[in-house]
């Protein structure tokens, strides 16, 4: 018998014109696209071609307009200030309204970059929206990043205007943002004309005369401004990524595709009506926070949670709990992570029981592997269904879910289910023929993607395609590795470049290895993401030192984690590195991740053919040990 799911999946695949124009219904639009689907310059496809809209009169005035502005739309929950604020549907379409003003009277206008680099505060939310009113195409910068990588991604953007804040507020510490971004704006040879800075009482900011405006005093006498429309196709905004290399990767995504598709998502997956209450954990600066903390929760009319906090240490593994039952949540959605730290904590789920869960009906987890244990710690201590889904920020919503609101499949644990409508997965062997059932092969989707992933690469059209459609032709490259089954589920299994998840974070050891090697006492080096029951994985460096070199090994790696720290940022989590005398390397010269991976991952390893001295794998096996990681043997 045939269900929703499977219903909306065939039509999504065979006729998508039809299925993403239904669902643009739902979407107001100043004039219609002429094209649901323009394919006329493959493999850069267009969605609704033709059409005009604007994001923040789709996430705020159409609710007011239709008599749902006294609705909250966000709720701001900081257990780390103590604050709870709730910002009706109104107030937030005012704030926003007078922050596009404060843009405008700078002189960003419909096309101009804005970066914001901002904590957990609804000012970021408002600044994202107030750039989407005006046409300004926004990019926020996740505050965990150092001062280098915000400059790097100064430099590309080439913002007008940035918007940023005094300080962020961590478990343990109140981190001034105010240094690193002028750090930034000294590196980057880029300087934005202004800078308007919304200070905290925690921490106020020195301003620098002629170029930084106190938000609050710019709110004060800001005109508020009204919708600007833009091209359906026009960039809503840009949010950089790892790549393989330090430069990382500028995904834009489009006003239109985006706006229908994530609006469409919230029933489909998340099964969120307009009365619920929703909630992602995330952080504004991933795409998670993007999509579903912002976008897509404001497109459907629902009240979204604005969490400043942690999952442990704010002040205690229970704070998840009394969110949900103080704010009524229905659905929740964040990374297993966070969930692994709270089971660390408190195993036994004692702390639940302290709140009434009853709203609470489904727990969604994406952004790196959901493991078995955690799925099965959060069923029996919540009750409700745990929905592993598998995405990317490149996509901006699931590729692969269980889409609850279409059909709840039983779960199968290590999938996050099948390809969401819209997404036609296969996993393609080198010839980019289709594995059979089970078989592992590169995860690719059949073009067109569906609307609202990325349209192209910010001014780096050649990239994007080198990127993402070259090696399989007529398909989208996830650069995830995996197998589906017989039953339609995907598993994806690992990385096929030298990308690691670092607690839902996602981090290149490419970039990393290019910070080791500057260290002056550094010869060679290589950076790989071992296994951790927190984080899901960490980055471990090995140091090959130059000849000669007579300093304490400690003294040089204690450097190179610094080093890390200030150009990447804490984010990257890198704390452990080991010196060895040689990487194990293949006649060829290639260094042998996959095996190293495996000694420092505690799995059976062969010796492979390829290697060029089979004794520099007991060498890494010992440095391993030395610093807590590799017990292993040869199988
Ligand atoms: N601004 C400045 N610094 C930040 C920051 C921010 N917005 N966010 C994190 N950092 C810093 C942290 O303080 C930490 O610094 P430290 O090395 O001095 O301790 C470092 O970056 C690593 O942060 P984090 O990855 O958050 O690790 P943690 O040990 O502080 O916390 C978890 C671990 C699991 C509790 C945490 O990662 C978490 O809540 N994850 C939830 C998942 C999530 O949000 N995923 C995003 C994608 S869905
Ligand atoms: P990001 O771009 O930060 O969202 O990271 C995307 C990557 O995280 C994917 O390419 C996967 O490698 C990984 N990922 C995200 N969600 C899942 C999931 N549910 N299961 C397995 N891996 C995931």
């Amino acid at each position: 018998m045939t269900n929703l799911y499977d219903e909306a999946y065939r039509q999504s695949i065979q006729d998508p014109e039809t299925f993403w124009g239904n669902a643009a219904e739902d979407i107001h639009w100043y004039k219609k696209y002429e094209k649901v689907l323009d394919d006329s310059k493959k493999p850069m496809y267009r969605w609704f071609a033709g059409g005009e809209l604007n994001t923040c009169y789709n996430a705020l005035d159409v609710h007011i307009d239709r008599g749902r502005g006294d609705r909250v739309a966000l709720i701001y929950d900081s257990p780390v200030t103590q604050t709870i604020k709730k910002y009706t549907y109104r107030d937030l379409r005012d704030e926003v309204a007078k922050f596009a003003g404060v843009l405008v009277e700078q002189g960003v206008v419909k096309g101009d970059r804005v970066v914001i680099y901002m904590p957990m505060i609804p000012e970021a939310a408002v600044a994202m929206l107030a750039c989407a009113r005006i046409g300004a195409i926004h990019s926020v910068v996740f505050g965990g990043f150092a001062a280098k990588e915000l400059a790097t991604r100064i430099n590309d953007a080439t913002p007008k205007v940035i918007v940023s804040a005094s300080c962020g507020i961590e478990v343990t510490r109140v981190i001034k943002y105010k240094p690193l971004l002028d750090e930034a704006i000294s590196l980057s040879a880029v300087k934005p004309e202004k800078c308007i800075i919304f200070q905290r009482p925690q921490e106020i900011a020195a301003l620098t005369p002629g170029r930084d405006i106190d938000w609050a005093a710019a709110m004060t006498n800001a005109q508020p401004v009204d919708c600007v429309p833009v091209a359906a196709t026009d960039p809503l905004y840009i949010l950089y990524t790892s790549g393989t290399t330090g430069q990382p990767k500028g995904v834009v995504r489009d006003n239109g595709g985006h706006a229908v598709a994530l609006k469409w998502t919230m029933k489909a997956i998340y099964d969120i009506d307009e009365d619920d209450v929703w909630w992602a954990a995330s952080d504004v600066g991933w795409v998670v926070g993007h999509s579903y903390i912002v976008y897509a929760p404001l497109f459907k009319g629902c009240t979204s949670v604005f969490f400043e906090g942690k999952p442990v240490g704010t002040p205690d593994a229970g704070v998840f709990w009394r969110v949900i039952s103080q704010h009524r949540v229905k659905c929740m959605f964040t990374a297993p992570t966070a969930y692994r730290a709270i089971k660390r904590e408190d195993p036994k789920g004692l702390l639940v029981k302290d709140y009434d869960m009853s709203s609470f009906k489904i727990l969604f987890l994406a952004g790196e592997r959901s493991d078995p244990d955690t799925i099965q710690w959060s069923e029996k201590n919540l009750n409700v269904p745990v929905i592993d889904h598998w995405w990317q920020t490149e996509t901006g919503w699931a590729i692969a879910a269980n889409c609850m609101g279409l059909h709840h499949f039983p779960v199968k644990y290590g999938s996050p289910t099948k390809g969401v409508p819209g997404w036609d997965v296969q996993a393609l062997d080198e010839s980019c023929n289709q594995m059979a059932p089970g078989e592992i092969g590169a995860l690719s989707v059949k073009l067109p993607l569906p609307p609202g992933t990325l349209t192209t690469l910010w001014q780096n059209d050649r990239r994007f395609v080198e990127s993402y459609m070259e090696e399989y032709p007529g398909y989208y490259k996830t650069a995830d590795a995996g197998y589906i089954d017989d039953e339609g589920y995907v598993y994806v299994m690992s990385r096929t470049d030298d990308i690691i998840n670092v607690a839902g974070h996602r981090l290149s050891t490419g970039a990393m290895e290019e910070v080791l090697a500057d260290h002056p006492e550094v010869a060679e080096c290589a950076v790989l993401g071992v296994a951790d029951n927190l984080k899901g994985q960490i980055p471990i460096g090995f140091l090959v030192l130059n000849a000669g070199v007579e300093r304490s090994h400690d003294e040089i790696i204690r450097e190179v984690v610094q080093m890390v720290r200030e150009r990447i940022g804490p984010v990257a989590a890198f704390k452990k590195a080991t010196v060895v005398k040689r990487l194990p390397k293949t006649r060829s010269g290639k260094i042998l991740r996959g095996t190293i991976q495996k000694i420092a991952d505690n799995q059976d390893y062969n010796v492979p053919a390829t290697i060029d001295d089979p004794t520099t794998l007991g060498e890494m096996a010992e440095a391993l040990s030395k610093i807590g990681l590799a017990k292993a043997r040869q199988a």
